[in-house]
Order: structure tokens, then C-alpha cells, then sequence
């Protein structure tokens, strides 16, 4: 069993020093559950963030820009090689039952929306990328609060799991990835689960860095590699998150309604833009030189008699209504903001920021239709408190958090107010709590990692 004290010094460089000594016993504890369930013997450990997403939304899979943070809150994962060719989970909450699946390029899939489900994609894409027999491994998965990454609240739980894993999966099997093209890897294999996401938070999950936010261009260059920037964030300020509570039951199906919305823009544009693949192709052009080309609503049916090619998504019926001019608006704007946010950044204008933050937030609900009441009642409560610069939904939307950027001194308060007010509506406390930007995620090297 690992030394405590050393235990401790390993996790402050990750964690802080003040974290530390209870992420240590979170540590001991899985590591022991880990020897309890699969037996004595070496164990690696790895771990994956969490992340808010300061500003850019539905951008990443326009090839846009997006504005990450990783939170300290991650998936935890331990692993073990094993001589066949399954793996086995096992979560620390005991509620999801132990699952197994075969190493495979073609993975069976469990029920939809089944936790395993995640794992299950990293696998199979891993297992078709090495193009050559891969063996299994034993996993326990911690991803339990208060430090693993709250489920539903559209703080990318299931893609700091889908990073964990893959970084095991890898490391078992002694492939090796530069972090750009396992992040891509990870984005193609969450795609198993159903929902056509981007790449922002694998990317994120994967490069981000402690004190900053994660500035990334989503379209790669030739070489497959990406354009990115670090953003640092002050000491002067803080990020709160407060979880709206509220998770949409259809979040997959609006989502790639949304992705339908956009790719229709796509078809449309090519008709002027032969070149255009993805909607960042005419983010040159003025939005007033856009905005008459795009019919304010359409159908797919309507579009493809008049013959237009329109790259189509799963589960999204041809006579939905599309509302294509509001969808790019949104995207076109958000990524003018983003920019802006990176520069008002990098000198250090994070009043700016704030500001850049509201108007994200407008669009976000106004065109790009994706907020809730729940989420209302916290970003205009926010906007209303001293100390506040900023205030936004994050993540896909349809409820999940807010991100609200807040003078340090005045974060507690901040805290405080913002619960009342909501309780106030909702007659329920929402969580409300300060995030750091921590890392990105990897192995992580324990002095002792041997179980008894
Ligand atoms: C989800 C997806 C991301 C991104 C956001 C919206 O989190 O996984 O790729 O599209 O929604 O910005």
C-alpha cells in the first residue's frame, strides 16, 4: 500500500496542496476496492477532467472555435492488463452493476444510454485504429462525488470517462498516440453512443493546462494537428458552476437536430460557396452578406428536391422544420466572440470577457434555442449580483450548468445570493460551486502502486 505522505506529495502537483490529503484517501480507497475485486497485483492509474466551457458553444463540430476549461473534478480509473482479450468494469458506485464486453473492432453495444456504452466506442475505435490484436484489462471507474464529475449537468462526464479509458486502453497495450489524435479518436468513438458531438472536450480533457483556459480552433490543419492558445485565468477571479438541475430527456435527439441545422446551412451556402464543408468556411464573409441566403426555416425534404446534397443525421426525420438562418447566426457569431474573448484574455480585460459572456448566453438561448427556465433564473440572477463580470449557459444546453465568471472576493456571496434567488423560483437549492482549472488528464505515476 502506498506511503501516505508520498501519496500525498504525488497528487499536490495534480490537485493543489489543500486537495490533496482527501483526494490521497480517495485514491487509497479505490486502489483497495481495485485489490478487493480483481486481486492483489501492479495496477495503473490514470485520471480525466471534467470541463466548463467558458465560451463558443455548438461551434466545435462547425470546425469553430471553442473556450474550455478543465474543472477539478475527473473520472479516476484504474487498470490492469489481463492475458485475454475482455475487459471488465467495475464502478465504485455500486448501482451500475459490473459490465464485461470482448476487445473487438466491432464491440456489441449494451442497451442505449448505458454507461458501458462509453467504454464500449473507445475500444472498438482504438481496436480498428491499432489494426492489431489488443488484449483486455480490469477496470475500476471512480467517478463518484464529491471529486468525480457530476452525471447529466453537461460538465462532459462521459468524455473525461471516454478519455480515462482510452488513455488505459493505450497504455495496456503499449500504443501510442499523440494527444491531438487520441483526442480525435475519442471524439469518433463517443459517436458509437449515438450523439454526433465535436472534439472540445476530448481535446480539452486531453491538452488543457492548470491556471488557463483552452483556446482551440476545432478545424484541423492538413497534418491533422490543431491550432490552440492558452488563456490565462487570473487569481483575481473565479469560475463558479451552478447545475440548473435540469437534464433534458431528449438532450441526443436536439442535439443532432442541431447538427442537422447546421450541416442544412452547409448544403445551402455551397450553392454560392462551392467550397464550403463546414459552416467555419464562411465565417469570412460579413453575416450581412449571409444572412439573405439562408431561408429562416426549411425541411430536409424541401432541400433535397430542389436537389441540394445534404449530408444528413441519424434519428432526424426529413419533414422536421430546420431553422437554418438563427442556427448560423448563432455559429457565426459565437466564434467572432470567441476570438474576442481570447484576445480580451490575453490582455487581461476580463470585464470584456463578461460582457462577451452575456452576449454568448443570448444567443445561445434566442437562436440557437437551447436554454430552460431553470437556466434563466441563474443567469439573470448572476447578472444582478455585485462581483460578477459574466454569466452564460455551458455545455450543450437544455439545462446543465451555468458558468458565471466572478471576482474572487466576491465568490461566496455570490454563492449564496444566487441559491436564494433560485430557491426563491424553483423552491429547490441548486448546486453552486468554484471551480479551478486544473490539467489535463493522463497517468498518473504513484509512488507504490502495488495492492497489498
Ligand atoms: C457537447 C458536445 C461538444 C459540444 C458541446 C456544445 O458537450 O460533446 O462537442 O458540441 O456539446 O458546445
Amino acid at each position: 500500500m502506498a506511503d501516505p505522505q508520498e501519496l500525498v506529495s504525488a497528487l499536490s502537483p495534480i490537485y493543489g496542496s489543500d486537495l490533496a490529503v482527501s483526494q490521497a484517501e480517495r485514491y487509497t480507497r479505490a486502489l483497495a476496492l481495485f485489490c478487493r475485486r480483481y486481486g492483489p497485483g501492479p495496477v495503473r492509474v490514470f485520471r480525466a477532467p471534467g470541463r466548463v466551457n467558458l465560451i463558443g458553444e455548438h461551434t466545435d463540430y462547425n470546425h469553430g472555435f471553442v473556450m474550455p476549461v478543465a474543472i477539478d473534478r475527473d473520472i479516476l480509473l484504474l487498470a490492469r492488463p489481463r492475458p485475454d482479450a475482455t475487459v471488465c468494469l467495475y464502478n465504485v458506485e455500486t448501482r451500475f452493476p459490473p459490465v464485461s464486453f470482448p476487445v473487438s473492432s466491432r464491440v456489441p453495444s449494451a442497451p442505449a444510454g448505458h454507461w458501458s456504452n462509453y467504454a464500449r466506442g473507445v475500444v472498438q475505435r482504438l481496436a480498428q485504429e491499432a489494426g492489431r490484436p489488443l488484449r483486455g484489462m480490469d477496470v475500476l471507474v471512480d467517478g463518484e462525488a464529491p471529486w468525480g464529475v457530476p452525471r447529466g449537468s453537461g460538465l462532459s462526464s462521459s468524455s473525461a470517462l471516454s478519455v480515462a479509458l482510452a488513455l488505459a486502453f493505450a497504455a495496456v497495450n503499449d500504443l501510442s498516440f499523440p494527444r491531438h489524435h487520441l483526442a480525435r479518436l475519442c471524439q469518433e468513438a463517443e459517436w458509437y453512443t449515438g450523439t454526433r458531438g465535436g472534439i472540445m472536450d476530448q481535446f480539452n480533457a486531453l491538452l488543457a493546462r492548470p491556471h488557463h483556459a483552452l483556446f482551440l480552433d476545432t478545424r484541423p490543419r492538413p497534418d491533422g494537428t490543431y491550432t490552440t492558445a492558452y488563456a490565462p485565468l487570473p487569481e483575481a477571479y473565479r469560475l463558479l458552476v451552478a447545475d440548473s438541475g435540469v437534464h433534458h430527456d431528449n438532450v441526443r435527439g436536439e442535439y443532432n437536430l442541431r447538427v442537422m441545422e447546421c450541416r442544412a446551412g452547409v448544403a445551402i451556402l455551397r450553392q454560392h460557396f462551392p467550397d464550403v464543408t463546414h459552416l467555419r468556411d464562411v465565417q469570412h464573409i460579413p453575416w450581412s452578406a449571409l444572412e439573405p441566403l439562408l431561408p429562416e426555416v426549411v425541411t430536409l425534404q424541401t432541400l433535397q428536391e430542389q436537389g441540394l446534397v445534404v449530408e444528413t443525421v441519424p434519428g432526424v426525420a426529413p419533414d422536421v422544420p430546420l431553422r437554418v438562418r438563427a442556427r448560423v447566426r448563432h455559429v457565426w457569431t459565437e466564434n467572432v466572440r470567441v476570438q474576442a474573448a481570447l484576445a480580451a484574455m490575453e490582455r487581461g480585460d476580463m470585464a470584456h470577457l463578461g460582457t462577451l459572456m452575456y452576449e454568448a448566453h443570448r444567443s445561445a438561448r434566442d437562436d440557437y434555442e437551447i436554454s430552460c427556465a431553470e437556466l434563466e433564473t441563474l443567469v439573470s440572477a448572476a447578472r444582478e449580483l455585485p462581483g460578477v463580470l459574466g454569466a452564460r449557459l455551458t455545455g450543450a444546453g437544455w439545462g446543465g450548468c451555468v458558468v458565471i465568471l466572478v471576482e474572487a472576493s466576491a465568490a461566496s456571496a455570490v454563492v449564496e445570493r444566487l441559491q436564494e434567488r433560485f430557491y426563491a423560483v424553483h423552491h429547490r437549492v441548486p448546486e453552486v460551486f468554484a471551480c479551478r482549472a486544473l490539467g489535463a488528464g493522463g497517468e498518473v505515476n504513484l509512488p507504490e502502486k502495488a495492492c497489498i
